[in-house]
């Protein structure tokens, strides 16, 4: 099963740059940037990766964050992920970056989306993965600072694709940010959010209805509402599911309790993705690995899988049509 998983083609739809940090990395950029980290040993970094649950896991990630300084850290990081994403048969790829993470310690926004996207430009010349940018803002954040972002990403507007929203997520509902979702949609992004990963499933119809969004991400708890798991497949609407992540955090007990499954032979559009595969134990291959053992997962069912994050991807139609023939050779060699 393994050797059939690794050889699948693949799509990643919900991948925090950030969260592709490796310790081993994020002590070479802070060690060349004269930045001291809050741990001493690489070992010491593993050791603080114990999160009972998500803003835990939020407060490590943004401490990591901190060694980030240059346009060739950001390319550093970004690269970094493109050649695990190639290790892991990733065709396509859909990245998530937090600018207020980086804008909120000083960092210019140019500096970060530039060394981002240049990144994004080579792993495409040198390692054949097309990508694209999805702008994410801080929940806990106010809606105001959201605003101030949208704008400052205007010089750079061709290099996005979409907007989304992450960081912690009860408390900070989807109507806090009514207003900055639609003035993205004036200006063409499209949008997703996450939502029903702690937070209820009333934050999932929220999304759906004040924030329009095109796809979600997360979305497990979906599952406590009938109504909504039969909106979400009518409106064949994208669920970017994330299992290492889900079982790290504890949003479930255990991998035979994730609902991937169920909701794969309901219909609906559910993707496998890894989140932040530095934090959470690893990457494309180590989830679909992880939740195929767990939930006896046959190869149809990869291929389900695999054929939905096509789908409800942004690549362009060749490129899915291309992607589609991958996939059908891989289902019947
Ligand atoms: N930021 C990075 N990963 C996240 C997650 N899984 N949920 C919310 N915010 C995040
Ligand atoms: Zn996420």
């Amino acid at each position: 099963m393994i050797k059939t998983i690794q050889s699948l083609p693949k799509v990643e739809l919900h991948l925090h740059i950030e969260g592709s940090f490796e310790p081993e990395l994020m002590f070479e950029i802070g060690k060349r940037n004269g930045i001291k980290l809050p741990y001493n040993s690489i070992e010491d970094i593993r050791k603080a990766y114990q999160f009972s649950n998500l803003q835990d896991f939020l407060d490590i990630y943004y401490t990591g964050c901190n060694v980030l300084q240059k346009e060739q850290d950001f390319y550093d990081l970004t690269y970094a992920y493109f050649q695990k994403a190639k290790e892991n048969n990733v065709l396509h790829t859909e990245i998530f970056f937090d600018p207020q993470t980086h804008t909120d310690r000083g960092i210019a926004f140019e500096t970060v989306v530039l060394g981002i996207t240049k990144a994004m430009a080579d792993a495409e010349k040198k390692l054949n993965i097309s990508s694209h940018l999805i702008m994410s803002f801080l929940r806990h954040l106010s809606e105001e600072a959201a605003i101030e972002i949208l704008k400052m990403a205007e010089p750079f507007k061709d290099k996005f694709i979409a907007i989304g929203l992450d960081s912690s997520e009860n408390g900070n509902p989807p109507k806090k940010f009514q207003k900055v979702y639609a003035m993205a949609g004036e200006q063409l992004y499209k949008r997703v959010a996450h939502a029903g990963e702690e937070g209820p499933a009333q934050y999932i119809w929220d999304s759906l209805s004040m924030l329009n969004i095109d796809r979600l991400d997360h979305g497990n708890r979906a599952m406590e509402d009938k109504a909504l798991l039969n909106e979400l497949k009518a409106r064949k609407i994208g669920l970017t599911l994330c299992p290492l992540s889900n079982l790290k955090l504890k949003v479930v007990k255990d991998l035979k309790d994730h609902p991937i499954k169920t909701m794969l032979d309901l219909g609906l559009k559910v993707t496998v993705n890894s989140d932040d595969p530095a934090y959470f134990g690893g990457y494309m291959n180590d989830n679909f690995t992880s939740i195929s053992e767990a939930l006896n997962l046959s190869k149809e069912d990869l291929y389900n899988l695999s054929k939905n994050a096509i789908e409800v991807s942004w690549a362009g139609s060749a490129q899915k049509r291309d992607f589609m023939v991958k996939l059908d050779k891989w289902m019947e060699d």
